[in-house]
Parts: structure tokens; sequence; C-alpha cells
């Protein structure tokens, strides 16, 4: 086993900041969607705004550190040892299975992970920032804006953003659960917090494997 890098700085701060806001906006949004009571309606939709410039502005930022690093090819989705990885998240883990895929930096989402994301980060996030945006557009009128957009009703924009924003809570709680599941309860929260975790040496997979031939040649 060897300690590798394998989240960058840019890639932890991210992380962590969007999940401050989409906590937040999740609290706040609920708040104006009329389900819980905490900040006062005023406050939310104000706090709701704030926060979802500093989200849009964040993705902008990770839009384009995840194209000059390369790392978007970390989320192209993939239909290998899906199967496997879904079994052993229904079954295996239970019956202390061992992992059915293996960490790598250079490839450090397993397929359902990768799956997931692939969707959060083509579907849902652009919807609930799309609809987002008409919302802001629909409840601030700037007149022509309005009317140039032809936004006659609420209801669709709501309803997307509603969708949008359950699917996501959804997301958080899988998220929270799956967070337990590497190698240790905490292994995954450190790598995260740190940016290290000790992953088995591709070099002494190597040699494992070298190993393994000569003992059946000899
Ligand atoms: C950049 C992203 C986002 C933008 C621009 C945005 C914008 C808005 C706006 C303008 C409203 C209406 C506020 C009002 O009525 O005055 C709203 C409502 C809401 N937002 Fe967001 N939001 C974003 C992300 C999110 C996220 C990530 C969540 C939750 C995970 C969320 C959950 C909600 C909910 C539940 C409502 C109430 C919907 C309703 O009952 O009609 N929003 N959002």
């Amino acid at each position: 086993m060897k300690k590798v890098l394998i989240y960058k700085s840019f890639e932890r701060f991210w992380h962590w900041t969007q999940a401050i806001l989409i906590f937040f906006l999740m609290l706040s949004g609920f708040e104006i969607h009329g389900s819980i009571s905490f900040f006062g309606f005023e406050n939310a939709v104000t706090y709701h705004n704030v926060a979802a410039y500093a989200f849009m502005i964040l993705i902008v930022f990770a839009i384009f550190w995840h194209f000059t690093t390369g790392e978007w090819r970390q989320y192209v989705p993939t239909f290998k040892s899906l199967k496997s990885q879904l079994d052993f998240y229904l079954f295996g883990i239970f019956r202390n299975a061992p992992h059915p895929t293996k960490k790598t930096v250079l490839s450090k989402l397993n397929p359902l992970q990768r799956l997931t994301y692939f969707g959060l980060k083509i579907v849902v996030i652009p919807v609930m920032v799309f609809s987002g945006i008409l919302y802001m557009l629909y409840r601030y009128p700037q007149k022509e804006g309005i009317t140039a957009l032809n936004i006659e009703s609420l209801e669709i924009i709501a309803v997307l953003h509603t969708i949008g924003a359950f699917l996501l809570v959804a997301f958080v709680i899988v998220h929270l659960y799956l967070i337990t599941t590497g190698t240790k309860v905490l292994t995954n929260l450190q790598a995260m917090l740190t940016g290290y975790e000790e992953l088995e040496d591709e070099g002494d997979k190597e040699k494992k494997s070298l190993n393994n031939f000569e003992n059946q040649e000899g």
C-alpha cells in the first residue's frame, strides 16, 4: 500500500464549498417552498439568491479546472463492472466481500459514481441553474427581459426546480451513507479532507502478479 495524493487542493476546495452551498441552498430553498421554517421567508429568499450566485461562480471555476487538468475524464461513464459494483453495495458489502473495483489516481471513481456524478453534472445541476436563473428573472421583473424570454407561468420552472431539489436531497442522503463504505469507515472522508489515501501500489501489483507467475512457472 502507498499513500498517494488522490484529491488535489482545488478539488477539495471545490468539493467542500459545493457541499456547504448545496446544503445552504436546500435549507433556504425548502423554506421558500414552505416545507420548513428556519431563516424566515424573506431572509430565505435573500440567502438563496446569494448562495445561488456563489454556486454559479464556483461552477465556472470548476468547469475551467476540470478541462484544464483533464480531470473531466474521471467522469466519463462506463458500464464495465457496473453490475458487480451494484451487487457489492446491495449484497457483498454485508458479507465483507472485497471492493469489486480498485481506486487509482487516474480512475478514482467506481462505475456507479461515474454514472451518478455524470448525471448530476449533465442534467441535475444544469436544470437547477437554468430553472433558478429563469426563476430569478421571473420574480424580479426586468420587464422586457421577461417578455423576451416569454415566461408566461412559473409552474414549469417551479416544478423542474423542485424535482431537481428533491433529487439532490436523495443524492446527499445516499452520498453520506456511501462515504462510510471505504476501506474503513472514515477512509473516504479523510481522503477528501487531507487529499491523501492509501491505495494499492501499482508497482506492488505488478511485482505480485510477477511473483504469482514465477511461482506457477516454478
Ligand atoms: C444556481 C443554482 C440556483 C439558483 C439560481 C436558484 C434560484 C432560485 C430562485 C430565484 C428561487 C425562487 C425564490 C423566490 O421565490 O423568490 C428558488 C427557489 C427554490 N430553490 Fe433554488 N436556486 C438554485 C439552486 C438550488 C438548489 C441546489 C436547491 C436545492 C438543493 C434549490 C432549491 C430550491 C427550492 C426547493 C425552491 C422553492 C421552489 C418552489 O417552491 O417553487 N435551489 N431558487
